[in-house]
C-alpha cells in the first residue's frame, strides 16, 4: 500500500467526572494500599463511570469532541468503528447505539473485539477501509466500562482500571504523497493459544450467563498479571520495530511514544526496548488506569492539547491486550 493515504482530522474523550483514588480501596474492604499499587503500577486514581454512565455516552462526548475538532458533521461520518471489551449488549453492536446517539445517519457502523490492542486494530481497519475507496471519513472510537466487568473482590486486578473513551476522525488524505502527513505504518498480531491468560471464561454463548456464573464469579475479568506482563513487554518491543521498519525510521526519528497505559513498568521497558527516552514518552496512567483500547485515543487527545503532539510530530503508538492482540503505528501529525 502506497501511505499515507489518511490522516487525523481530530480527536476527543470522554471520561467519566467521578474520580476514584488508591486510598478509597478501603472502603471496599480491600486488602491493598496506595503504595503497593504506585509502585507495581504507578496508578494513583482512575475515573469510574456512574450507573447511567455507559459504553456509548463516553463514546459519543469523545466522538461530538473529534468531529468538532475535526469540522466535519455527524451526516459526513461514513463509516464508525467502535472497539470495546465492554459493549453495553452482546447484541446488535455499540457502535450502532452511537451512530443513534449522535445522529450519523450515513454511516455504517460495527464493534471490534481485541481487548486494549483496540484501537489500534479500528485504525487500521479504518485505513484499509479508506484505501479502498469504500470510506472517505470514519470515526474510530475506543469506549470502556472496566468498572462494570472487574471483580471488586479481586484487588489482584479491580486496582489497575479505569472507565473512559477516546475518539478519532481518520480522513482521506488528498495530498498526502505531498505532505506526507498520516498514518505511516500499521502493525497487528494475535496469539490465540494465551487467551486464558486475560478472559472473562462466561457469560457468552458457550457458557452462558446465569446466576451461577455470579456465584463461582466467573463472569468477571481474570487475568494472570505476571504471564500477561512477560508477554506485553515482548510483545510491544517486537511491534515498536515492526511499525518503526514499516516507516523506515528509527527510535532517534520518534518525537513522541504514546503506549498503552496498563502499568509504568511496562511502558518504560517497552520505550527502553525502542530506544526512546521516557522524557519522550506520554504517560498518564497515574490518572486513569488501565481504560483498555481507550487508554491510547485518550493519550492522544492530551497530547494534542497540551501541545506535545502538533503539526509535524511523528508519533508511534503501540498497545497489548487479551487474546493475546498486539500492534503498532506510526502517524506523522
Ligand atoms: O492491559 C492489558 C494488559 N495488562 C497488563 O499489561 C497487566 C500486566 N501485569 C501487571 O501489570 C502486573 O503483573 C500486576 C500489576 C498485575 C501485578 O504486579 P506484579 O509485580 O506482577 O505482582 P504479582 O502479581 O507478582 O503479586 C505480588 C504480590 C502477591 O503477593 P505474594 O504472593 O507475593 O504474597 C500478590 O498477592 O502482590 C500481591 N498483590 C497485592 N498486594 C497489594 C496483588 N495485588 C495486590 C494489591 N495490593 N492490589
Amino acid at each position: 500500500m502506497k501511505r499515507p493515504v489518511a490522516y487525523v482530522a481530530g480527536t476527543g474523550k470522554g471520561v467519566p467526572a467521578k474520580v476514584m483514588t488508591n486510598h478509597d480501596f478501603a472502603a471496599l474492604g480491600l486488602e491493598t494500599d496506595h503504595n503497593w499499587i504506585v509502585e507495581r503500577t504507578g496508578i494513583v486514581e482512575r475515573h469510574i463511570a456512574r450507573d447511567d454512565e455507559t459504553t456509548c455516552t463516553m463514546a459519543a462526548e469523545a466522538s461530538r469532541e473529534a468531529m468538532a475538532k475535526a469540522g466535519v458533521g455527524p451526516g459526513e461520518i461514513d463509516c464508525i468503528i467502535l472497539s470495546t471489551a465492554t459493549p453495553d449488549r452482546l447484541l446488535p453492536a455499540t457502535a450502532v447505539d452511537l451512530q443513534a446517539e449522535i445522529g450519523a445517519t450515513r454511516a455504517s457502523a460495527f464493534d471490534i473485539s481485541a481487548a486494549c490492542s483496540g484501537w489500534i486494530y479500528g485504525m487500521t481497519v479504518a485505513e484499509g477501509l479508506i484505501q479502498s475507496g469504500v470510506v472517505e471519513t470514519a470515526l474510530v472510537v475506543s469506549a470502556e466500562k472496566m468498572s462494570a466487568i472487574v471483580d471488586w473482590k479481586d484487588r489482584s486486578t479491580c486496582v489497575l482500571f479505569g472507565d473512559g473513551a477516546g475518539a478519532v476522525v481518520l480522513k482521506r488524505n488528498k495530498t498526502a504523497h505531498a505532505s506526507n502527513k498520516g498514518i505511516l505504518s500499521a502493525f497487528m498480531r494475535s496469539d490465540g493459544t494465551l487467551a486464558e491468560l486475560l478472559w472473562r471464561p462466561s457469560g457468552g454463548a458457550k457458557v452462558p450467563f446465569s446466576a451461577g456464573v455470579l456465584d463461582d464469579r466467573s463472569t468477571f475479568l481474570k487475568m494472570a498479571g505476571r504471564e500477561v506482563f512477560k508477554h506485553a513487554v515482548r510483545s510491544m518491543s517486537e511491534a515498536c520495530d515492526r511499525a518503526l521498519d514499516g516507516a523506515k525510521l528509527r527510535g532517534d526519528d520518534i518525537d513522541v511514544l504514546i503506549p498503552h497505559q496498563a502499568n509504568v513498568r511496562i511502558i518504560e521497558a517497552t520505550a527502553k526496548y525502542a530506544n526512546i527516552s521516557m522524557d519522550k514518552v506520554y504517560v498518564n496512567v497515574d490518572r486513569y488506569g488501565n481504560t483498555s483500547s481507550a487508554s491510547i485515543p485518550i493519550a492522544l487527545d492530551e497530547a494534542i492539547v497540551s501541545g506535545r503532539v502538533k503539526e509535524g510530530t511523528t508519533a508511534l503508538f503501540v498497545a497489548f491486550g487479551a487474546g493475546f492482540t498486539w500492534g503498532s503505528m506510526v502517524i506523522r501529525f
